[in-house]
């Protein structure tokens, strides 16, 4: 079994204290910082971009995660490497038509049936051609079979157990599933974000998930330090 890394997203961190938020992070042996990009249209909010990314990237050694929830991603790509992301994380429902739920601007969550694989993959392999971690993120809503054949191509997994928009939200167990379908067929990183705790932990690490991902259970916890240490011993 793959050992566990903890990732914290920084969405609920205070946006005044950036620099003290990532040193919280490295004091309590978080691997990863999570950085979720929103722009108001792929999902209902905006958050932060290449300008804080880069900032984070300054003040941190630890490795970054672009969490880029966002319309037309190929289009960013490149300034997010630019900004330092390590990881670049694509959701696949940017890459195939639409279901008639969510077409239109405003309509949430967004998902697909059927993946454009060809132009994910030549998107990754963008990622990949400038030495960076392509990691294919799908929502909960999103079939895991749609993304079957572009597996063995991506460089880790994020499985959405939320639908993206906001920190604080509860975990919808559909992603258990689908950890397992692409742990029975890959050996990549598969990440699970969204309503990580202790009583949540558990069973996606079981499926096969070895990255968590935290926003609100690590940054609200009276002992972070403690969090983290309790998300890791699920290995
Ligand atoms: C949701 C984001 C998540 C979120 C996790 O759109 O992608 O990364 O910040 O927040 P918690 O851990 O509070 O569910
Ligand atoms: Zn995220």
């Amino acid at each position: 079994m793959k050992k566990i890394e903890v990732s914290a997203s920084i969405l609920s961190a205070d946006f005044g204290k950036v620099a003290d938020a990532l040193k919280l992070c490295e004091d309590c042996g978080v691997e990863r910082i999570h950085v979720d990009v929103m722009d108001g249209h792929f999902v209902p909010n905006i958050t932060i971009g290449q300008v804080v990314t880069a900032a984070v990237r300054k003040y941190t050694k630890l490795s970054v995660e672009a969490h880029l929830m966002i319309e037309h991603p190929w289009d960013y790509i490149d300034s997010f490497i630019d900004a330092g992301a390590d990881i670049i994380g694509l959701h696949v429902e940017c890459y195939g038509l639409r279901r008639i739920s969510c077409r239109e601007y405003g309509q949430y969550p967004k998902e697909i049936d059927v993946l454009d694989a060809s132009m994910f993959e030549r998107d990754m392999a963008r990622i990949k051609a400038r030495g960076r971690e392509a990691c294919a993120v799908i929502n909960p809503g999103t079939p895991v079979t749609a993304i079957e054949s572009v597996i063995a191509h991506a460089g880790s997994f994020l499985v959405m157990s939320v639908n993206p928009g906001f920190s604080g939200q509860k975990f919808i167990p559909s992603a258990i599933d689908k950890i397992r379908f692409i742990r029975s067929r890959s050996q990549a990183d598969i990440g699970v974000d969204g309503g990580i705790n202790l009583q949540t932990a558990p069973d996606v690490v079981k499926a096969g998930a070895n990255v968590l991902i935290t926003a609100s259970y690590f940054f609200t916890s009276k002992d972070p330090a403690g969090a983290v240490k309790a998300l890791k011993s699920f290995a």
